[in-house]
């Protein structure tokens, strides 16, 4: 889809419809009271009538409204004015825009950006409502074998107003951004989405490829598993074991800064690509869903993909360990021990965490790009779930300054991260009486000991975990990737890329 901005007055407007909202109860927001002026009251006469309440998701679709040079009105509900948050704000705007995609406007002009949103200003509004909108019009239908239901006549064009010819140039820049994010998200989503037949370790290799063929600096190395073998990874290779598909550890540099020997930010991304569980067999309750456990290496790549879409100034490594997690002969057994990059050896007591194997290999390996900051991301742990539910990231960070630049990037890009305590408390439910280390750290706090697990690794460097568990995809009726943490990853960097030049 195509976004503008433009400023103006809403019946001054010729297009097949202009987008205004309504708050609940029947509150006309400045743009639907002009027009109500313009039309001696027949807005308000609706509302008066019953028509609209102004809840939010109720829609109403005027025609040919007399005194304005549109096709159409669309009048949103907005819910309450002083509810008014990043969230609602988001769903106003996907309401908007699937209503209009089925209904025949194949341009709009959005009033909606002049909702005053607690906080926000005019940029955030307009990055906000391209991301919103484009994340509302993804489908993924390339596996069905009928293409598409096609909407006749799609939407094509939208126009977000801003309140004057001086914030033009902002939201053109805010167009910008919010277009390289949601092109981003919708890879994570694609990648989320395609299933553990497709999306195997050699898939997410010809991903990384396509993104090196389209963008001049980035570069890509990719390690085998004869490669991991001699450096040692016996962590990453213990997963793999059990898998007929190759591991891949696939390294992206993207190098943009001014200064080229500047260090670079990295970005490690958990890729099973499926996770049986290994010989600790999962269940087969909604196994199909650990499909899903390759989404913290998509998001990376999406994260990558925005930043060079957008040219950032700052050097970024990408790193994916990759592999399948699946039970076999040759698979990895409870109580084997490994010998991890670093020489750390630990006791697999269960073949089902195995993320943080993959991981703590992929981050020893990060050591050798003497990184200024590495943050990993992971579907990490089924505790995440049950702490945080659906909606929050888990955070962890062994420096706090790190912690609260992602904790601010989540708020400001509505992808939200909730710290989560990395104390040294938690550390001895990882002993083993075998090797240095146990995988698993038992019932309690199982969200905290994967990540103390993981801080084992990461001593070099200031580091962040993201836990993504709960927020990479939905489940039941609207099962499918979210494509999250990119908005966040994107956010941390575009704040980089504006506090380092
Ligand atoms: N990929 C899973 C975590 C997961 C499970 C994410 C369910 C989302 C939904 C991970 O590899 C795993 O299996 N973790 C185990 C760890 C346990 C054995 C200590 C878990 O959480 O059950
Ligand atoms: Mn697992
Ligand atoms: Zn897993």
């Amino acid at each position: 889809m195509e976004f503008s901005v433009k400023s103006g007055n809403p019946e001054k407007q010729r297009t097949a419809c202009v987008v205004v909202g309504v708050f609940e109860p029947r509150k006309l927001t400045p743009s639907a009271q002009r027009l109500d002026e313009l039309t001696s009251g027949y807005l308000s006469n609706l509302l008066r009538r019953g028509d609209l309440e102004g809840k939010l998701d109720q829609t109403l679709l005027l025609h040919n409204v007399e005194n304005t040079l549109c096709d159409r009105i669309l009048l949103i509900g907005c819910g309450k004015e002083r509810d008014l948050n990043d969230q609602q704000y988001h769903q106003i705007i996907a309401k908007a825009i699937s209503i209009l995609n089925e209904t025949g406007s194949m341009e709009a002009v959005f009033y909606l950006t002049e909702l005053s949103v607690k906080g926000r200003d005019n940029a955030w509004k307009v990055r906000h409502a391209v991301e919103a909108a484009q994340h509302a019009l993804y489908c993924f239908n390339q596996l069905k074998s009928q293409k598409y239901k096609t909407t006749r006549r799609p939407l094509r064009k939208t126009v977000l107003i801003v309140p004057n010819r001086r914030e033009l140039s902002n939201g053109e820049k805010a167009i910008r951004e919010g277009l390289a994010i949601a092109q981003g998200t919708s890879l994570a989503r694609d990648l989320g989405n395609l299933p553990g037949n497709i999306c195997t370790p050699s898939f997410l290799v010809e991903r990384a490829q396509a993104l090196r063929k389209i963008y001049a600096n980035i570069s890509l190395e990719v390690l085998e598993e004869s490669d991991m073998e001699e450096l040692g990874m016996g962590a990453l290779l213990a997963v793999a074991r059990g898998s007929r598909e190759d591991a891949k550890l696939i390294i992206l540099e993207y190098k943009n800064h001014p200064n080229s020997e500047e260090k670079p930010i990295v970005l490690v991304g958990k890729g099973v690509t499926f996770d049986a569980g290994g010989i600790s067999l999962k269940s087969a309750n909604a196994m199909d869903e650990m499909k899903f456990d390759m989404c913290g290496a998509a998001s990376v790549l999406g994260a990558l993909n925005a930043i060079a879409e957008l040219q950032l100034p700052i050097n970024l490594t990408v790193i994916i360990p990759a592999t399948e997690n699946l039970p076999d002969g040759q698979a990895v057994k409870p109580g084997d021990i490994v010998t991890s990059l670093c020489g750390t050896t630990i006791e697999i007591l269960n073949t089902d965490a195995e993320g943080r194997l993959i991981l703590c290999d992929a981050l020893s390996y990060a050591e050798r790009f003497e990184p200024t900051t590495v943050i990993d991301v992971a579907t990490l742990t089924g505790a995440c779930v049950v702490a945080l539910g659906k909606h929050a990231i888990g955070l962890f960070s062994n420096h706090h300054p790190l912690a609260n630049e992602l904790l601010n990037a989540g708020k400001e890009s509505n992808d939200k991260a909730w710290e989560m305590p990395l104390w040294e408390e938690y550390q001895p439910q990882l002993k083993s009486n075998f090797a240095d280390l146990a995988n698993i750290g038992g019932a309690e706090g199982g969200m905290i000991t994967a990540a103390c697990f993981l801080s084992r690794f990461t001593k070099k460097f200031h580091w962040a975990h993201l836990d993504i568990a709960g927020v990479a995809w939905k489940n039941g009726g609207k099962k499918g990737a979210t494509g999250r943490p990119v908005a966040l990853l994107s956010q941390f960097l575009i704040d980089r890329a504006n506090t380092e030049t």
